[in-house]
């Protein structure tokens, strides 16, 4: 761990901290932030350390992006999130104009990519703060910086060995965190960019881990999702090696801690130890998210994912058996290159066979710089978009009939929040991953309770709380 690196960047907040001050009194209010998240879990995370520097320096939350500080936290897994980003910088441009004290950063995967900063220096003038994944640590020392100098503040780091501990973190939800294990991915899947945005795999210390979940449940925390590209690695090049599965054991030990999740896994690293681990934990939420991408073992190996249908059927057998309540769910891509019709129907087969909780389902997109880009035949587009179609109406059928099997049983439920529709009801997962709602209010919000399950009503359910 870095203390030094901690502490330097403890010094720029409170530099930062004056000059925000100076700003607000300048204007006679505060300034005002607002951080806005694509893509995944992980930026998620990240987004909750970036809204704790900008707490911890003096701005407060604004309702929108009319901010006096707005950053992005970019994602670059497909073309998509990335045209997004695009347009809505187009939007802040115009919101600046009309506040020439408002500051636009960027930062996340898309950042990583050395054609996005050059479009951004030539066509995006307006933004102020640009840097990337492997740095978000320096967060304070480039608002100072931005308070300092002219022109853009561009910090793009290729790859690092640093892990940065201790600095500020404004949590979204009370009772519920996310908590990084480990940073990149050695595995270089031919279609997807996150190992060269992501850099290569790093641990975190397993006590560094521990002391973080034992501070977050002091602080009630009840729940922790352990995040990784491909957790089932853990570990592997820490000084003192230790698996996933030994991890898990750990962290089960910390009192006051009720449920664990994590993401994701690779099925090629998948042990028996971990299997077992989850048979035997109480803790350990009977969710797992296990990636096929596709179900043709010839796509498959083009794809470097190093296991095959069978190979992937049989994993999924084993861990059926020992866990027979597990929830299954899955990211499949349609339309790789080369993805004949029978590639296509072994993926269907597949679904079939494991019959997933929830899958989501992706066109692929192509990635400059990633093998599978500079393959030769691509999948016209129409022919990708029918396949699509087929498999999304597959899953979702599937799903339904798999959300269904629990119904009227009683369930442990996390209660997470008021519904969204209906403020008489609130809204909860069981260790499944699977919704609930059902009557109650705010107070139950971060409690575990017992719900029946009185009806299934497609991808989630209807329950009602059972007395103790
Ligand atoms: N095109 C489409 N989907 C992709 N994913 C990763 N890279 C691509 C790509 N180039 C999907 C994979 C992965 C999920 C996070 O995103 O299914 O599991
Ligand atoms: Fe991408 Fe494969 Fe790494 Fe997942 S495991 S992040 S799909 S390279």
């Amino acid at each position: 761990m870095n203390t030094n690196e901690t502490q330097r960047q403890y010094e720029y907040m409170e530099k930062a901290k004056g000059y925000v001050k100076a700003k607000s009194e300048e204007l006679g209010r505060p300034l005002t932030y607002c951080v806005t998240t694509f893509g995944c879990q992980m930026n998620a995370r990240d987004s909750e350390k970036l809204t704790g520097i900008l707490e911890e320096i003096g701005y407060v939350a604004a309702e929108d992006e009319k901010a006096d500080f707005v950053i992005y936290n970019t994602c670059t897994v497909r073309e998509n999130a990335n045209l997004r980003v695009y347009g809505r910088l187009g939007v802040l441009h115009g919101y600046k104009k009309k506040n020439p004290n408002m500051t636009i950063a960027l930062c996340g995967c898309m950042m990583q990519e050395p054609e996005v900063v050059e479009k951004l220096k030539k066509s995006y003038r307006f933004v102020d703060i640009i840097f990337g994944t492997h740095n978000i640590f320096k967060f304070a020392e480039l608002i100072v910086r931005n308070f300092e100098e002219k022109g853009m503040v561009i910090d793009i780091w290729k790859d690092t060995q640093e892990i940065v501990e201790d600095l500020p973190i404004e949590r979204k939800y009370s009772f519920k965190s996310g908590v990084n294990i480990m940073f990149g991915c050695n595995n270089f899947c031919s279609y997807c960019i996150v190992p060269y945005v992501r850099g290569r795999e790093r641990s975190r210390n397993p006590e560094d881990i521990i002391a973080e979940i034992k501070k977050l449940v002091a602080d009630g925390v009840v729940e922790v999702m352990l995040l990784g590209q491909n957790v089932n690695s853990y570990g592997k090049n820490l000084e003192n090696p230790m698996t996933f599965a030994q991890l898990l054991q750990e962290i089960e030990k910390i009192e006051g801690l009720e449920r664990i999740r994590f993401m994701t896994s690779h099925p090629k690293d998948l042990s028996d130890e971990l299997i077992e681990a989850m048979a035997n934990s109480k803790k350990i939420c009977k969710h797992l998210h296990l990636p096929l991408q596709s179900g043709s073992s010839q796509i498959l190996k083009v794809m470097n994912r190093r296991y095959d249908k069978e190979k992937y059927l049989a994993l999924v057998e084993k861990i059926k058996k020992a866990i027979p309540d597990i929830g299954l769910t899955t990211d499949i891509i349609v339309g790789f290159p080369g993805e004949t019709e029978e590639d296509f129907l072994e993926t269907m087969d597949v679904v079939k066979k494991v019959r997933y909780d929830s899958a989501f389902t992706f066109i692929y997109s192509k990635r400059t710089g990633t093998p599978a880009a500079a393959m030769e035949n691509q999948i016209p587009e129409d022919v990708v978009k029918d396949r699509f179609d087929r498999l999304l109406k597959e899953v979702q059928t599937i799903s339904q009939e798999m959300t269904a099997r629990f119904e009227g049983t009683v369930q442990e439920v996390l209660v997470e929040d008021i519904n969204d529709h209906n403020a008489d009801l609130v809204t909860g997962r069981m260790s499944n991953n699977h919704l609930v709602h059902f009557p109650g209010d705010a107070s139950m919000i971060g409690k575990i309770v017992k719900v029946h399950l009185d009806e299934c009503k497609g991808f989630y359910y209807i329950g009602s709380i059972v007395e103790e």
